[in-house]
């Protein structure tokens, strides 16, 4: 089995060529920081039409490099939401006419879904495991019991907690993109320099909250002398900002790993994806809490938690084995939560 793979939900143009053999063939991921950076986040506008114009040079690339032609694809995959709706036209309309002309079953794949399995391409996870889903638009912890079958445990009830990252950047003036800027910025920090709150910390549950988190933040800047953040100060409240993040989600999973072991004795797989999973600091807290409460932590490489095309073509693959295409007629879907009776919250990328 070999699928085409297609994103283009937020700022990322990909394609990448998977097999069933969780083998990624070629993949290739353009990133549209250039054109997004002058404004401070990502633009939808300015990404559609990006995805219109670099798109079809990738997926001719990745097909070279992968050495196939289209008589060689079992199957074309393309994101159909969540995400921006622009963007998400160009890939889902893109990825029909490639299947469409070449006679192949269309997967319309859900973002997150393909975050969700990507630990089963990288590390071949059973199910069932237990996900921390953690990007730019989504917080959850997730009961991942097969394919299509979600059952989630908690989420967040304000910001995300990649928008948070991106936030709290945003305001020290580290720049864009906001993760991997604090991350950075964080190592040469003080965590302990300005007390900020653990939001949810010790409650019940494995519900999330961090626009307290952020508003402190902004009072903490607001107490330093008027001006550009200094580096020394924005250090460390980006190592602070980061401390407090790891200890909710710490405090969070751990309550999740509870609830998942008692409906599911045999489970033993904590999952953490999405584009904040890319965070060391994060992993190495999710690695202790894994080793503390004797359940193995699967994190996939970085290049596979922020956004790629080989998970969307991953996601393809798993399901095309079990039977399940689309029609040409599947919608874009700006909004789409994995577990449908959650009506959960936008992807939010500006
Ligand atoms: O999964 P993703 O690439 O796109 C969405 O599906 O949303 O996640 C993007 C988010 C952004 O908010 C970005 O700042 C964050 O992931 N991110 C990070 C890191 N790398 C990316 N956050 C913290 N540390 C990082 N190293
Ligand atoms: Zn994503």
């Amino acid at each position: 089995m070999i699928v085409l793979g297609i994103e283009t939900s937020c700022d990322e143009t990909a394609a990448a060529i998977v097999d069933g053999e969780a083998r990624v063939r070629a993949e290739a991921v353009l990133s549209q920081l250039d054109e997004h950076r002058p404004y401070g986040g990502v633009v939808p506008e300015i990404a559609a039409r990006a995805h219109l114009q670099h798109l079809d040079g990738l997926i001719a690339r990745v097909m070279a490099e992968a050495g196939i032609g289209y008589g060689d694809l079992s199957g074309v995959a393309a994101t159909a939401g969540p995400g921006l709706i622009g963007g998400l036209l160009v890939g889902l309309t893109t990825g029909k006419a490639v299947a469409a002309v070449h006679d192949l079953p269309f997967l319309a794949v859900n973002h997150l879904e393909g975050h969700a399995l990507s630990a089963r391409l990288s590390d071949g996870a059973a199910f069932p495991y237990l996900l921390l889903l953690v990007s730019g638009g989504h917080c959850q912890l997730l009961v991942v019991e097969g394919v299509g079958a979600y059952e989630r445990l908690g989420t967040t009830v304000d910001d995300a907690i990649g928008e948070a990252f991106d936030k709290t950047a945003k305001m020290l003036g580290l720049g864009y993109p906001g993760g991997p800027a604090v991350e950075a910025a964080a190592r040469e920090g003080d965590a302990d320099r300005f007390a900020l709150p653990r939001p949810m910390l010790g409650r019940e549950g494995a519900d999330f909250s961090f626009s307290g988190l952020k508003t402190a933040v902004r009072h903490a800047i607001a107490s330093l002398p008027p001006g550009p953040v200094s580096a020394r100060d924005a250090a460390d409240l980006a190592a602070g900002f980061q401390a407090a993040v790891a200890d909710v989600l710490v405090d969070r999973s751990r309550n999740a790993i509870a609830a998942f072991r008692s409906a599911h004795p045999a489970g033993d797989t904590l999952v953490v994806a999405g584009g904040v999973a890319a965070n060391q600091t994060l992993r190495a807290r999710l690695a202790a809490l894994a080793a503390a409460e004797g359940v193995c932590l699967v994190a996939p490489p970085p290049a596979l938690c922020t956004d790629n095309a080989a998970m969307i073509a991953w996601a393809g693959v798993e399901r095309l084995r079990l039977g399940l295409a689309d029609g040409l007629d599947a919608p874009a879907r700006p909004r789409w939560p994995l577990d449908p009776a959650s009506g959960g919250p936008v992807r939010a990328c500006l």
